[in-house]
């Protein structure tokens, strides 16, 4: 019997993980820079977190969501996101009474039942923020700032932001009213979601992906054209906020997002670099959420990103070669035991040491030292063990000296060496 992995799962293999470490290490170094403050929330929540929070006429809840009974009968399912959980666990832990400005970063594993892709999987990586409690439109120029420092300290360049605003709950209401009168006409020739959708929810319309239905779509009237004043007001303080930090961004007039709590501000980046699959990290402002999932009337914004995506455009970008202060060739059992004894005691001051594990001869151990690109290296064999004493190589520039084999002298030449 073999087993296989489930569909759309994958695992990540040591030189993967190094890729995801140097992405996880540059969002929490960016993230605490901006001042916020790492949260975890459970992969499990309840199923009606993700139907109210997200809403039922979107594509993730509608189709997308790992669901299932548990023991007693409840309905669970695995978080398709993090901004749904992040608000639970702000009302969960009373912030809204007690301290309601809150910026928060996260990390961690999603699950949604799409069809896998390059680019996009079932269970995939996101690293988010979420920032509670203001309305001001410094916050969103400070979560896109937050985005966009965090791809130029990993060295990509040639990223497009765009931008746009869908207004309030009742710009909305208003606006749904100016998509069904455009799209009305030609529903009969678009896919059979859109005309569900056309009652339902007609700004899902406008991520629709289906070729048959573009056209229409391309001429949709744009949201940002059916604001009311405070949050026509709001859009260009922005913007303005933008311009001064000299971050460019597209207006793209017809970027809704496909979740639905989302009002005013919305954005996303996307690379060339992922082809059909291009959103890098989308977000934006959900004032009404914290209410709709039981709270106080409390503004909120964020953005989350895919890890396994920004690998992937990070794929072609060298990283650090991994190195090893030392490696241990070891000769025979009492070489072994000895290189043993003194890899852990330098482990435990903190040198990197490997050593050989497999009784292999000199020649194929010198091999392992060079793939492991260890800096230095030093055989241990019956002379060294009677002597303990031996010569540790710089294997930059082939240099050697004598040194005596216990851990504290060892550390001492490994510093000089
Ligand atoms: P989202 O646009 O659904 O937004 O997902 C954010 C990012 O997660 C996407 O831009 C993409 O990079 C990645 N992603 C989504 N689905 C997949 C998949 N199946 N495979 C690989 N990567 C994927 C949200 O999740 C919101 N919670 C973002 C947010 C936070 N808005 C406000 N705060």
């Amino acid at each position: 019997m073999s087993y296989e992995l489930v569909r759309g799962t994958r695992d990540l293999l040591p030189d993967e993980v190094r890729r995801w470490r140097q992405i996880e290490e540059a969002f929490r170094a960016v993230a605490g820079r901006y001042n916020y403050r790492e949260i975890r929330f459970p992969v499990l929540e309840h199923t009606e977190l993700f139907t109210r929070g997200i809403g039922e006429a979107t594509e993730v809840v509608g189709k997308q969501m790992f669901t299932f009974p548990d023991q007693k009968g409840r309905s669970l399912s695995l978080r398709p996101e993090g901004t749904a959980s992040a608000v639970r666990a702000y009302l969960t832990a009373g912030l809204h009474i007690n301290d309601p400005f809150q910026k928060w970063f996260y990390l961690g594993p999603m699950f949604r039942y799409e069809k896998p892709q390059k680019g996009r999987y079932r269970q995939f990586g996101q690293y988010g923020v979420e920032v509670f409690g203001s309305l001001e439109p410094s916050v969103d120029a400070e979560v896109i700032g937050l985005a966009w420092t965090l791809m130029t300290e990993l060295g990509l360049r040639g990223l497009r932001l765009k931008l746009n605003s869908i207004g309030c709950a009742a710009d909305r209401a208003q606006y749904h009213e100016v998509l069904r009168a455009h799209f009305a006409p030609s529903i009969g020739s678009m896919c059979t979601d859109c005309r569900r959708r056309l009652d339902e929810n007609p700004l899902r319309i406008l991520d629709c992906k289906e070729p048959v239905c573009q056209a229409f779509i391309a001429e949709a009237p744009g949201s940002a054209d059916h604001l009311c004043a405070d949050c026509s007001a709001h859009f260009a303080a922005v913007r303005a906020h933008l311009d001064r930090l000299e971050l460019a961004y597209e207006i793209d007039p017809r970027l809704v997002r496909g979740l639905d709590y989302y009002t005013r501000t919305v954005f996303e980046l996307v690379s060339a670099e992922l082809g059909a699959q291009d959103a890098l990290l989308g977000g934006g402002r959900y004032d009404g959420l914290v209410e709709t999932l039981g709270g106080p009337p409390t503004p909120g914004i964020g953005f989350a990103g895919g890890t396994d995506r920004l690998a992937l455009v990070l794929e072609s970008k060298p990283m650090d070669e991994a190195q090893i202060d030392l490696f241990l060739a070891a000769l025979g059992d009492d070489g072994r035991a000895l290189a043993l004894q003194l890899a852990d005691a330098l482990r435990r001051r903190g040198v990197r040491v490997d050593l050989d594990h497999r009784g292999r001869k000199l020649g194929k151990q010198l091999a392992e030292a060079n793939r492991l690109n260890a800096r230095t290296l030093l055989v241990v064999g019956d002379d060294e063990v009677a002597a303990r004493r031996g010569r540790l190589k710089t294997m930059a520039t082939g240099d050697e000296r004598e040194v005596d084999l216990d851990a504290a002298a060892l550390a001492d030449a490994l510093e000089g060496a």
